[in-house]
């Protein structure tokens, strides 16, 4: 079994391991706008508080006299082995946490053995996050490194941009495709708007985009030299992503095929879905799987709780497709929660950026092995041995009574 306690030093945890205390220290050591881009949720936060309000409506029910001794965190998402039922979701521009941005992070992610997702909004070419990755399962240090790694797409309106870009996650091991449905365009949050900071994203390094040869052309075309014209050239790769228009399923499933014929048909799947009907054209066009997640509450404010809806989504389709879930997990209940409520795999995002802020690569590693080693301490004083048991039992292990 994984032994999370023990870092790649051999030593225990080296800081707080409370999540709301990390997020103070990021705060304390970010940029005020660094702060903003992680921190902002759309409107008044209901749904980023009704994310979190969602997770006390559920009691885990522990079991006694069970021999968890035996007991393992692991589990496997698309055919991978990986440590635990956690993986680093997709988060844009990381360079505004740390300067070396997505590389470090990818590596910590290598190294615990859990998938990692690069964003299309990454700050870092697609192929130096891929080595990053390797290089970190390589190092570690008890053996227990994979270099699993996803890709989320962004669907740029220009088609031969899409097929670069996914060519080079291919080129580069990528081995399953997320599509974000959520956000073609940025939410209304009040702290951005209020400090412009969507102009300021426009200034720090777009490398995904600006490394890729077909956007390169499109910037001659435009007359745009990136070394002379660094924010135009950002804000036009942003322009080209997030355009504030929509895509239709049928688009959604041209992206599909393009990536199996790319890939050899490697799994696509959805994310951002919130509603049963969604879900259940998801299964209809034939994607792989969906990840029930409203972008942390950043996208439509009032928007359900992503666990109300994954409870829903799981009833509709859960036997059918693939579904995944995110948005609110600050700890290890929160992961048992979600699985209990019919998840397979469950995503962090902001809890790895708060790692990531406060000391880089060893933050990120120090914030999301806390996260499975609290899993790991879970099962056992709650008496389960495997994650399978935990999804196999369901609702039976939850007290979700008024
Ligand atoms: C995100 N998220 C996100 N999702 C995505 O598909 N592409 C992206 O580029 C980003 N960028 C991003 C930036 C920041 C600052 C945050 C907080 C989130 C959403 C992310 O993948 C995930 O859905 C949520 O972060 C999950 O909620 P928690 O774990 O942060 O509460």
């Amino acid at each position: 079994r994984h032994n999370f306690w023990k870092s790649n030093t051999g030593e225990n945890p080296l800081f707080n391991t409370d999540p709301g205390k990390l997020e103070d220290q990021a705060k304390a050591k970010l940029t005020q706008n660094g702060w903003y881009y992680a921190s902002s949720n759309a409107g008044q936060s209901h749904t980023h508080t009704a994310n979190r309000q969602a997770f006390y409506r559920h009691r885990i029910i522990p079991r006694m006299l069970v021999d968890t001794e035996q007991r393992d965190t692991k589990t496997t998402i698309f055919g991978h082995e990986v440590n635990a039922p956690i993986g680093f979701a997709p988060v844009g521009i990381n360079k505004i946490y740390h300067p070396q941005g997505e590389l470090p992070v990818a590596s910590a992610a290598g190294g615990l053995g859990l998938p990692y997702c690069l964003s299309t909004a990454g700050s870092q070419p697609i192929e130096d996050v891929a080595k990053s990755n390797e290089d970190g399962a390589a190092k570690s240090k008890d053996g227990a490194g994979s270099a699993v790694r996803f890709f989320q797409l962004y669907m740029p309106h220009d088609d031969e941009l899409t097929r670069s870009l996914l060519q080079r996650a291919v080129d580069s091991g990528y081995t399953a495709c997320g599509l974000t449905l959520d956000t073609w365009q940025l939410g209304w949050r009040h702290d951005d708007v209020a400090t412009s900071n969507y102009a300021f994203y426009h200034g720090i390094g777009a490398d995904l985009g600006l490394s890729d040869p077909v956007f390169q052309k499109r910037l001659r075309e435009a007359g745009i030299d990136p070394k002379k014209q660094p924010n135009e050239a950002g804000a036009m790769w942003i322009d080209n992503v997030w355009h504030g228009r929509a895509h239709t399923w049928e688009k959604a499933r041209w992206a599909m095929g393009l990536w199996k014929e790319l890939s050899g048909g490697k799994p696509f799947y959805l994310k951002g879905i919130q509603s049963v009907d969604d879900a259940k054209k998801c299964v209809e066009y034939g994607f792989d799987g969906l990840v029930v997640s409203n972008h942390a509450g950043r996208q439509a404010d009032g928007a359900i709780a992503s666990l109300d809806a994954l409870e829903k989504i799981v009833a509709a389709v859960g036997d059918k497709t693939y579904v995944m879930y995110d948005s609110g997990v600050r700890s290890a209940s929160d992961v048992f929660k979600a699985l209990a409520l019919g998840a397979q795999f469950v995503w962090v995002g902001r809890l790895w950026i708060w790692g990531l802020s406060i000391m880089g690569e060893t933050g990120v590693d120090h914030a999301i092995r806390s996260l499975c080693a609290e899993l790991d301490i879970l099962m056992n004083v709650g008496g389960f041995q495997s994650i399978e048991q935990i999804k196999k039992d369901g609702k039976k292990n939850l007290d979700s009574g008024e």
